[in-house]
């Protein structure tokens, strides 16, 4: 892979509750470590201060009685903040973050099963990521009974907000997932998540592999139209 010189990158995981987005995460950042890379590990909702303290707010339900725009205004608040306090300036400065949720969950629990206007999500998008867009996506797909025996087994205080909804939703959802995909299949991979977690894990790595090597190689051959930061 590359050395410190190499340019930052913004990598997203996502994928429906029980995943094993978190896991996942914490290997690669170990690795990329190892490997000499400066890295960033964080979180949505929440990640910096002021969305931490959005957070709260949404996977209680505290907002859920005031409908999916209300909700979705909270979400693009809390992910601008994020990106202009942490994830923007640790790009800059040559890491790799790693972010657990990311515009797709957008699009997809608020937009595709929250029935929020497409209009909408994409205007509150374009406000909450002013310009910073993943480099790549880790899309980890699994079926829906098997993320959601999950989280029973892992979550002593009981679902959230989101989780507690019906396996109909959560199967719309994983459907949402895989159209978005196919719609940007450069940007967003798929991975089947319903394997050991070392199998996972060689897919996650090579994916990051195909993304890094493209830094070292010449010019030419790197992505065309890198966005700004
Ligand atoms: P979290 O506890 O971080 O769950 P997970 O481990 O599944 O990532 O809770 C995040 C929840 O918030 C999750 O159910 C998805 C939901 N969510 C949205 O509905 N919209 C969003 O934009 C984001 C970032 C998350």
């Amino acid at each position: 892979m590359t050395g410190q010189t190499a340019p930052g990158r913004f990598i997203t995981f996502e994928g429906g509750d029980g995943a094993g987005k978190s896991t996942q995460i914490r290997r690669l950042g170990s690795s990329l470590r190892e490997r000499g890379r400066d890295v960033v590990e964080t979180r949505e909702p929440g990640g910096s201060p002021g969305a931490e303290a959005v957070r709260h707010v949404l996977l209680s339900g505290a907002a859920e009685a005031f409908g999916v725009r209300m909700e979705a205004v909270l979400f693009a608040a809390a992910r601008n903040d994020h990106v202009e306090q942490l994830i923007r300036p640790a790009i800059r400065a040559g890491s790799i973050v790693l972010c657990d949720r990311f515009i797709d969950s957008t699009r997809v629990y608020q937009g595709a099963t929250g029935n929020l206007e497409p209009a909408i999500v994409q205007t509150l998008e374009r406000i909450a990521v002013n310009g910073v867009m993943p480099d790549l996506t880790l899309l980890l797909d699994l079926p829906v009974e098997v993320g959601l025996k999950r989280i029973k087994a892992r979550s002593p205080e009981g679902p959230d907000r989101f989780e507690r909804d019906d396996v109909k939703t959560h199967a719309s959802r994983r459907e949402a997932y895989l159209e978005l995909a196919a719609r940007e299949p450069d940007r967003i991979r798929i991975i089947a998540a319903d394997r050991p977690e070392d199998e996972v894990f060689a897919d996650v790595l090579t994916a990051t592999k195909d993304l890094l090597d493209r830094d070292s190689a010449p010019p030419a051959k790197r992505r065309a139209g890198r966005r700004r930061r």
